[in-house]
């Protein structure tokens, strides 16, 4: 998902194109305002913490990409891409170390295993 900040500071080509670039295969592509009922479910681990809050105004706020990608390692490289979750911490060259400043906006969100993309997949693609 490319998150509120990515999209209003325009860098959705950027992206999608270091996605496309690598070589793995868009299979879904939508533009959306994430709900609520979304952002509760996709960020339930989170409950409690200091920063679930924020981080449910924050990714409700304003229009996400949503994408489903695949490929051979789709999660790895994905995440090799993203860089690390802190933009401070995440190298030059990564999505998070080239358009990212703070954690709270951190340009992008992945899934971490097979599992978590199932889950998260039918939370933003329900049909
Ligand atoms: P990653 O793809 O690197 O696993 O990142 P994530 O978005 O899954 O990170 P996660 O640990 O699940 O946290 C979700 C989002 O919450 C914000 N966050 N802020 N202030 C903090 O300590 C803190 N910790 C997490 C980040 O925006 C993070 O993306
Ligand atoms: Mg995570």
């Amino acid at each position: 998902m490319l998150k509120p900040d990515a999209v209003a500071n325009r860098h959705i080509g950027d992206i999608i194109a270091r996605f496309e670039r690598v070589g793995l295969t868009i299979e879904r592509l939508e533009l959306a305002q994430v709900t609520p009922e979304q952002a509760a479910a996709n960020y339930a681990e989170h409950v409690g913490k200091p920063f679930y809050d924020g981080l449910i105004k924050y990714i409700t706020s304003g229009p996400v990409v949503k994408l489903v990608v695949s490929g051979e390692e789709a999660i790895q490289i994905t995440r090799k891409l993203m860089g690390a979750t802190n933009p401070k911490d995440a190298a030059p060259g990564t999505i998070r170390g080239d358009f990212g400043l703070i954690m709270d906006a951190n340009v992008i969100h992945g899934s971490d295993s097979p599992a978590s993309a199932v889950r998260e997949i039918g939370i933003f693609f329900p049909e």
